[in-house]
């Protein structure tokens, strides 16, 4: 039985809350293995739609049990919060397993977010403000607090103590804030601790010993490729590796046990925040697709950034993933253009690229260079099979999955839990 990892192919918002969903009735565990409540992961189940940011999306599939890896960052509120919100509507939440390793994001982290990204003026990242970059800096600079950290009060206090000890400098000297006091979040963190111990677990164990009895893992991935620390469009990034490496550190799970890695592919581009985006369009079809589409953050309400298929990312995706399959969505808000741009390559410096340049510099100044597929009319919302789809729309979709680099195994026609295509299964 399979151990899949499910991750964001392009700049996040892919659909990996709708994916992960479709597949959480038949697995065993789904498992965050980084990032935090800077996701917004929407899933439509019936008439009820789900917001979920810090939760896997799997605890919405009543047999699967959610957990949050070692690598997430966990803050303490928004968990309960958003837990009860669930509890209240009547979803089970009792299975969910939260590592001990994990680290908290406290007042502090999101205060420094935002502190920052005011300093930062126009060279903003336009980050999601909640606190995700500070506290995996804390991480690895070794100041972090973890879960375990709630269970030893006076280790907690230590800690808390030598995080604030810099960083009120920082605060005091250059923001010109005013000093946070150790003392007052000691006792915030601990108002959680009681609450949150139920939960806590050794993750890492559960999910080793639940692969090797055969039980199908599934690893949903925040954010996405291009938003990776490493391999995204650094610094207009998130502070974490949702690509497929990251499952590996952020669960604790060796690249051994894994057999699948899917690839939410959204038919079209979008980005939230900062940062370079080749296909990005100004005109009335960005806004139709911002429209049609409903391009708004789950988490942060901003309009989202538009444009065209962008093939020279699907690859790249695909290249540092190691994808064995691709999963398309939204392929429905498409329908009605007469002809469809693709980006096939770019143009730098008036030379054609095929590959993404590692050079900063160069993707900045990249202009896409399209290819044209004609389009089609029919609703296709209904489609249950490929063969269900207008000719035109199987075209685009084949000629993607050739430009791209991996088979794609399943297609998005709506929001809604059916209303995908089938055509591999992601389970055998
Ligand atoms: P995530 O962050 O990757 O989980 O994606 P978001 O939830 O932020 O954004 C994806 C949006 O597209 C959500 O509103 C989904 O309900 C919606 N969605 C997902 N798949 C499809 C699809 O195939 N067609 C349409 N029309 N909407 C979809
Ligand atoms: P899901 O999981 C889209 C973006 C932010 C900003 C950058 C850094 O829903 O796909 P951060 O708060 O993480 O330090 O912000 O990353 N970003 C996302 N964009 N979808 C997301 O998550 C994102 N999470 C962070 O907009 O540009
Ligand atoms: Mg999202």
């Amino acid at each position: 039985m399979p151990a899949l990892v499910l991750l964001g192919a392009q700049w996040g918002d892919e659909g990996k809350g709708k994916a992960t969903d479709l597949l959480g009735g038949s697995v065993d565990y789904v498992v965050r293995y980084q990032g935090g409540n800077n996701a917004g992961h929407t899933v439509v189940v019936g008439d009820q739609k789900y917001a979920l940011h810090l939760l896997p999306s799997g605890i919405l599939s009543p047999g699967c049990t959610p957990v949050i890896g070692n690598g997430v960052v966990v803050d303490p509120a928004v968990l309960l919060s958003e837990l009860s919100g669930l509890n209240e509507r009547g979803v089970d939440t009792s299975k969910l397993l939260l590592s001990g390793n994990a680290h908290l994001i406290t007042p502090y982290h999101t205060t420094v977010d935002k502190v920052t990204e005011r300093f930062l003026g126009k060279r903003k990242i336009g980050t999601t403000g909640r606190g995700i970059g500070p506290t995996y800096a804390d991480k690895i600079n070794r100041v972090g607090i973890r879960v375990q950290d709630l269970y030893d009060e006076s280790i907690l206090e230590q800690k808390v103590e030598a995080a604030l000890d810099f960083k009120n400098q920082i605060l005091a000297k250059l923001y010109n804030r005013r000093a946070i006091e150790s003392g007052k979040i000691v006792e915030e963190l601990l108002t959680y601790a009681e609450q949150i111990k139920p939960y806590v677990a050794d993750t890492t164990l559960i999910l080793n010993n639940a692969i090797d009895e055969g039980k199908v893992v599934l690893f949903e991935g925040g954010q996405g490729t291009l938003l990776d620390v490493d391999h995204g469009t650094y610094p207009f990034v998130t502070s974490s590796n949702p690509t497929a490496g990251g499952a590996c550190t952020g669960a604790g799970v060796g690249p051994t046990k894994i057999n699948r890695v899917i690839g939410i592919l959204k038919a079209y581009t979008t980005r939230v925040g900062a940062g370079p985006f080749p296909t990005e369009l100004f005109d009335k079809d960005g806004e139709a697709l911002r429209t049609i589409g409903g391009e708004r953050g789950v988490t942060t309400g901003r309009d989202r950034r538009c444009g065209w298929f962008d093939a020279v990312i699907a690859r790249y995706a695909t290249r540092v993933n190691g994808l064995t399959d691709f999963f398309l969505t939204k392929l429905d808000v498409l329908t009605g253009w007469e002809q469809i741009p693709v980006c096939v390559a770019y143009e730098i410096d008036g030379k054609r690229v095929e590959e993404l340049p590692y050079s900063q510099s160069d993707f900045h100044h990249a202009k896409p260079i399209y290819e044209m597929l004609p389009g089609w009319s029919e609703d296709i919302t209904k489609a249950k099979t490929f063969a269900d789809l207008p000719k035109n729309a199987q075209a685009y979709v084949k000629a993607l999955e050739e430009m791209s680099g991996a088979p794609i195994s399943a297609i998005g026609v709506g929001p809604g839990r059916t209303e995908t295509i089938e055509i591999n299964s992601f389970l055998s």
